[in-house]
């Protein structure tokens, strides 16, 4: 039986930084950091706000106007990095800019998604150029206030983000007429309590109005009633920090980084049995092959089994699938999964794959909310027929009436939670129903048991 308790106790924080390795290909927001270059005279000797001095007309030339940096962002082809891959100039497009009332901004840093850990380092080691994304977003969709909801378990992100923008506010690039323009936008930094479901945007936006994070029905979208009921764009941290390099380098140029429908650089969260685990930024469309090959191979020489491509809300493919894709949505979803959020979890042939799936089920039924019945019953009922299947009390049906339970689960919830929850399980039936099958006839697993 999987317990709170002996799952922490599996965790080993192993305090090293993940992102200083030099071995990112053509990085554009983790180039050049060490760690200590986080401060804003940094961030400005590595171009920063060179962009936000651009759009305001500051840099000598005319500025750009809203729709001109609309336009940018969607001839870019970057997409939100927060899990969804929704085109972000086109989201930036639905903010109905001529609302009279008050509109919002936010950044959805609560990054709870199980094996990612890029947007924490950009909050420690490049503030700034959230910073600076959050408000050319803001100046291009007419708004004066944001808020960054930072994940309340990395509380020295929190404090960084909190210094980085102390030291916006006070040269000027914050508050009200920024850079001496008649631009005013107001950033403040908020911060969550440790829950997976408050990174689900409207989630975010109940904690962020200080009530129960539980998602809301949609529609209404945020662009139409986001916080407090007014009109707001949520974008993710790494989505934001892409904005800067767009406008200093034009839209075909971050576009030309990547490939069509896909543009610019992503961060990879990778984990598992690779020899160098870390996070790793590399153009879209590089082949996984190659991803691998920088986080150092599969540890210890194994073979690789099966990845997970983009978080565990993710489905998991297996190796042979895998070594033909290459990184980006559009390669990942055609293979049957989701770049998601970008965390790699990497598996070798050592791995069992319902011992894996044990400990997914678990995390999905401990985050549920309990709003919606399919979702609140049936990630317990997931949980419990992996755990009897682990314990060897599993029976000859349960690989079908697992798939039976995830499907009666899919689009019947109201947010994608219930989604991230069964489409896990199905993935590893699909592919690995002999391990499920081994363990129910021979009650052991047919590879070494620990995951
Ligand atoms: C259960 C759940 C958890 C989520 N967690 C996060 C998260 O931690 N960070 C994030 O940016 N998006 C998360 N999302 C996606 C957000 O709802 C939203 O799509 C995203 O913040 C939009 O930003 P983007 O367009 O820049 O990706 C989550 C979604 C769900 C359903
Ligand atoms: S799907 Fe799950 S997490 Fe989402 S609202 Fe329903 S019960 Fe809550």
């Amino acid at each position: 039986m999987m317990t709170v308790e002996n799952l922490l106790s599996q965790f080993r924080a192993t305090g090293v930084q993940t992102c200083f390795h030099n071995r990112h290909i053509n990085p554009q927001i983790y180039a050049d950091l060490n760690g200590a270059n986080w401060r804003l005279r940094d961030y400005e000797s590595r171009g920063g706000y060179q962009a936000l001095r651009k759009i305001l007309g500051k840099d000598g030339g005319e500025g750009l106007t809203q729709d001109q940096v609309i336009a940018t962002v969607k001839e870019s082809a970057l997409r939100g990095r927060g899990g969804a891959g929704f085109p972000t100039g086109l989201k930036w497009s639905f903010m109905p800019r001529q609302f009279p009332g008050q509109k919002y901004l936010v950044c959805n840093s609560d990054e709870g998604e199980p094996g990612t850990c890029k947007d924490r380092d950009i909050l420690e080691f490049n503030p700034h150029i959230v910073i600076e994304g959050m408000a050319i977003a803001a100046y291009a969709m007419g708004i004066s206030v944001g808020y960054n909801y930072i994940h309340g378990e990395i509380f020295s992100a929190y404090e960084r983000f909190e210094a980085a923008l102390e030291e916006a506010r006070a040269a000027g690039l914050l508050g009200k007429g920024i850079l001496g323009s008649s631009f005013d936008f107001q950033l403040h930094a908020a911060h969550g309590f440790g829950a997976y479901i408050c990174g689900e945007e409207t989630a975010l936006l109940e904690s962020l109005e200080g009530k129960k994070g539980q998602p809301r029905f949609k529609p209404p979208f945020p662009a139409s009633f986001g916080l407090y009921g007014k009109p707001t764009t949520i974008n993710n941290t790494e989505t934001f920090a892409a904005v800067p390099w767009i406008i200093r380098n034009g839209g075909q140029a971050y576009l030309e980084c990547g490939k069509p429908n896909n543009g610019g650089t992503k961060i990879y969260s990778i984990s598992g049995d690779v020899e160098r685990p870390g996070n790793y930024e590399i153009p879209m469309g590089t082949p996984f092959a190659k991803l691998l090959e920088l986080a150092g191979g599969v540890r210890g020489g194994k073979a690789l089994k099966a990845v997970i491509p983009g978080g565990s809300s993710s489905p998991v493919l297996p190796a042979s699938i895998m070594m033909e894709c290459t990184m980006d949505y559009d390669s990942i979803a055609k293979a049957g999964s989701m770049l998601g959020s970008g965390a790699v979890i990497v598996m070798d042939e050592t791995r069992c794959m319902v011992k894996a799936l044990q400990r997914l089920s678990y995390f999905y039924m401990h985050e549920s909310c309990g709003q919606c019945t399919p979702c609140r019953e049936g990630t317990g009922w997931l949980s419990r027929i992996v755990d009897r299947v682990v314990d060897g009390h599993g029976r000859p049906t349960d690989m079908d009436l697992l798939d039976n339970v995830a499907e009666n689960i899919q689009g019947r919830t109201i947010c994608a939670l219930g989604d991230a929850a069964a489409m896990p399980v199905r993935a590893m039936i699909k592919h690995f129903r002999s391990e499920f099958e081994h363990l129910v006839v021979h009650k052991t697993s047919m590879v070494a048991a620990h995951v």
